[in-house]
């Protein structure tokens, strides 16, 4: 077992941002883009925003934010880059435990990218819960590593990492209210830290709530 298993989510993510200084690039996941690019503006929910790429590239489009994390540094550079590109107020920023975190609110696009935690994170239930606060006609987008980064140093045991019709297949939904409007595994080139381009594998899962009758 390593050292930071030992941590509260809290505590591991908000040591992991402070102490590599900015941790992401600043824009927006290329599945975001491609899944969402399409889609007329409403209110949408990032979970586990880091430091706010999505959220930003959203609110530029014309959409309404609410955009939760468990670090404050991260919430914090999200914020900064948001209101020096003069979207600030199109995102709500909140810090929160997305394991007890309930949304009070419907949104037309639910999206969670790459919510892994090399500790304790309880994914389906959360993403469940995400399904569960997506608006009639909205849609859910799920994008999570097909596999870990090969510069990740984190240790991954247990089970692999779940293909999009694993993660659907968890979510336990009636599929007679819900459309699959993507599910593949999607390559895109990457740049590691260490500066070289990589293929990284996305799995990605892309769900329209049926208008109820
Ligand atoms: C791998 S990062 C992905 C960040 C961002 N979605 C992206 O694509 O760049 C995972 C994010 O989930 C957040 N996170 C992990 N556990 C969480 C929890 N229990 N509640 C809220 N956020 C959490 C972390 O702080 C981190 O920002």
């Amino acid at each position: 077992m390593t050292d930071h298993e030992h941590q509260s989510p809290a505590s591991f993510w908000e040591a992991r941002y402070r102490e590599s200084g900015k941790a992401w690039s600043g824009r927006a996941n290329a599945a975001l883009v491609r899944e969402a690019g399409g889609l007329a503006p409403g209110r949408a929910l990032d979970l586990g925003s880091g430091e706010g790429g999505d959220a930003l590239w959203l609110a530029s489009r014309g959409w309404d934010v609410t955009a939760v994390d468990i670090s404050p540094t991260a919430l914090e550079r999200g914020r900064a880059a948001a209101d020096s590109a003069g979207f600030g107020d199109r995102v709500s920023w909140v810090e929160a435990d997305l394991a007890t975190w309930v949304p009070d609110n419907e949104f037309d696009l639910v999206s969670a990218h790459f919510l892994h935690s090399p500790v304790e994170l309880p994914r389906e239930a959360i993403l469940r819960r995400a399904a569960s606060a997506v608006a009639p006609s909205g849609v859910l987008l799920i994008v999570g590593h097909g596999a870990f980064p090969p510069w990740s140093t984190h240790r991954h045991e247990g089970p692999p990492l779940p293909e999009p019709d694993e993660v659907l297949a968890r979510l336990e939904l009636p599929m007679s209210e819900w459309t699959v409007l993507t599910s593949a595994m999607v390559d895109r080139d990457a740049v590691s830290p260490a500066g070289e381009t990589v293929v990284m594998t996305d799995a990605v899962l892309t769900l329209r709530r049926t208008v109820s009758a």
